[in-house]
């Protein structure tokens, strides 16, 4: 995720605003920026690269004291990391300047049309379109300037804006991507958390969605989308700055839990036209006669990208009706496995750094095989191994227990599968639109989710002693059960197994007894019925069940004490809010439990050795 600050007031903003963004590199960043008004002149400095390294660009060797601009880091979305692509993006005269988080979805077609009327872009980013936007809608009052041309953004967005006639004021807007306006004594900070400003002041105004603010020394005015005033008070305060960083979570790995809707929102971002029935994966890096070309997949992964692979399989399988087969990359790495120019592995990585997956991928393509990552780490050594990408925007995710990666990847699995079923004529647009529709309601129905927790940490105080777990599923929801017995076993080291349903009874049925919790996920599926029989088969040996159902369900409480009634999606993307219920399930037992939620013993972030 990027990164925004915004200083006007009696400080040298540079210096400001470095320390600030040096406050927000936890959100991930490759490259940063920061721009001043001096004298009527807009400065501005940029480059790819981290902060420390930039000190001497960003501080000794700048060219102003100026008390007045802005800042960012960028976490590359559209477009690779570079100083052009690096934010603050100016408009054609560099009479002004924006810094944007979030992701313009209707970029294309706004570039566009302001391309046709003149405009000079310099970067590949979606962002620089506000620029030139606002510009096109300048005419002198920079607040309706600003309004009108977010009024024809689609997407997210949190912005800063500074311009050459405008030196006492920022301005600043937001819709879904969050934003703060902190007051000071005669100085007054915009920035995307708290975590940036509060060893300033710890009084804050968090910007409404759809509203924006002009910032000034000495007062901050408030407006909502139709410019009607807004009288605002502020909050305080109180965490302390690791809390502050987490969001005022107590854990890194609940904050992510809780990105989640954002992230699916942040993966699909402009790579959708629902109303044309298309997908866009601009760094794909095959071609349509590749894609007719491959006989089967191969995905390569480990731990919990391996699940997600599992899952995609599913998907492609279903939408596109290609073989698609999982291996470990542990695995596959030696087993001098089959594949050639006929087949399409694809290697999963939130690190884009697993020393297997990295094998794997060599082998693979020694082999002939072509290869695509899904991977969320830019610039990360897998992302310079393979053929082509879809990029997952997770934004760093730090708990070591992952969440947020795995369901970006479960997005961007969608997104591939709608993508060749299409080329491949499997899917129809009405269908590709259907999906699109599907995919796009589900952070709001992860959100309810979230919302209503309490009922599963009520579940988690009663089963935290269990020594065992038993995670049953069936179809796409088998690996759902494996990520869910996987997230139970690395944070609460509770040992946990996880068995496709229809398997049980032939082996795991005898571990059966009044002590083993047995998690079942039940909700609306072909094969509902065949679960249905699996929980019966539980409860005739005493078996204790938590089952998950689908809203609405009347069956499924005549057998089974604890449910967890879950919204209704479809089948094919339910596997993507099964997920919440088992990570938060999972992380109230070790939090419970009283241990290292974000830092499990013995594992790591990434394993980058064998
Ligand atoms: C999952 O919670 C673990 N952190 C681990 O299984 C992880 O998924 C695995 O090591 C793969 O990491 P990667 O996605 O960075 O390649």
């Amino acid at each position: 995720m990027c990164g925004i600050i915004g200083y006007i007031g009696e400080k040298p903003a540079n210096q400001i605003i470095f320390d600030g963004l040096t406050r927000l590199e936890y959100r991930g960043y490759d490259s940063a920026g920061i721009a001043v008004l001096d004298g009527g002149r807009l400065l501005v400095k940029k480059e790819v690269g981290k902060l420390r390294n930039l000190h001497d660009m960003f501080i000794t060797d700048f060219p102003s004291a100026s008390t007045h601009g802005i800042g960012h880091t960028r976490w590359a979305t559209h477009g690779r990391p570079s100083g052009f692509n690096a934010h603050p993006h100016g408009d054609c005269k560099t009479s002004l300047m924006v810094a944007h988080n979030g992701i313009i979805e209707n970029y294309i077609k706004l570039k566009t049309r302001l391309t046709l009327a003149g405009h000079v872009f310099l970067s590949e980013t979606d962002s620089e379109v506000l620029a030139h936007l606002i510009e096109s809608h300048y005419s002198g009052n920079l607040e309706v300037a600003v309004r009108t041309a977010l009024q024809e953004v689609e997407g997210a967005y949190a912005i800063v804006v500074i311009h050459r006639d405008h030196p006492d004021c920022l301005i600043c807007a937001r819709k879904e991507s969050p934003l703060i306006v902190a007051v000071g004594q005669g100085e007054n900070f915009i920035a995307s958390d708290v975590t940036a400003i509060m060893h300033y002041t710890r009084t804050v105004h968090y910007l409404d969605n759809l509203c924006m603010a002009i910032v000034k020394r000495d007062g901050v005015d408030f407006f909502d989308v139709d410019g009607h005033s807004m009288d605002k008070k502020p909050v305080q305060v109180d965490w302390n700055p690791v809390a502050a960083e987490k969001g005022g979570f107590s854990h890194f790995m609940l904050k992510e839990i809780h990105e989640q809707p954002q992230v699916i929102r942040d993966t699909i971002g402009g790579r959708t036209s629902e109303e044309e029935g298309k997908i866009y994966l601009t760094e794909l890096g095959l071609s349509g006669p590749d894609i007719f070309k491959f006989q089967r997949i191969v995905m390569v992964a480990c731990g919990t990208a391996y699940y997600a692979g599992c899952v995609g399989k599913y998907m492609i399988e279903k939408l596109v009706r290609i073989p698609v087969e999982c291996d470990l990359a542990s695995e596959f790495r030696y087993r001098e496995p089959i594949v050639d120019a006929n087949t399409l592995v694809v290697a999963v990585s939130q690190s884009g750094e697993t020393a297997d997956t990295l094998a794997a991928v060599r082998e693979a393509r020694a082999r002939g095989a072509k290869v695509l990552g899904i991977v969320n780490a830019k610039e990360s050594s897998l992302t310079r191994e393979v053929d082509g990408l879809v990029y997952i925007h997770a934004g760093p995710e730090i708990g070591v227990a992952s969440t947020k990666a795995y369901i970006a990847m479960l997005t961007a699995f969608t997104l591939l599968a709608l993508l060749l079923g299409k080329i491949r004529g499997t899917l129809t647009p009405a269908a590709v639109r259907r999906e699109i529709s599907e995919l796009k309601r589900l952070p709001q129905e992860i959100e309810k989710v979230l919302a209503n927790s309490a009922p599963i940490r009520v579940l988690a105080e009663r089963f935290e002693n269990a020594h065992n777990f038993l995670y049953l599923g069936r179809g796409i929801n088998f690996p759902t059960a494996l990520e869910g017995a996987l997230k139970l076993k690395e944070i609460s080291y509770i040992h946990a197994e996880a068995y496709a349903a229809g398997e049980m009874k032939h082996g795991p049925i005898a571990l059966i007894d009044k002590e083993l919790p047995v998690f079942v996920i039940a909700t609306a599926s072909a094969i509902y019925d065949k679960i249905i029989s699996n929980v019966k088969e539980v409860q005739a040996r005493s078996g204790i069940v938590i089952a998950l159902a689908t809203e609405g369900d009347e069956e499924i409480g005549k057998y089974v004490e604890h449910v967890i009634y879950l919204p209704r999606v479809s089948e094919l993307l339910s596997p993507i809010l099964n997920v919440i219920p088992l990570q938060l399930f999972a992380y109230f037992v070790a939090d419970l439990r009283g241990l290292d939620v974000d830092q499990p013993r013995n594992l790591a972030k990434s394993v980058t050795v064998e």
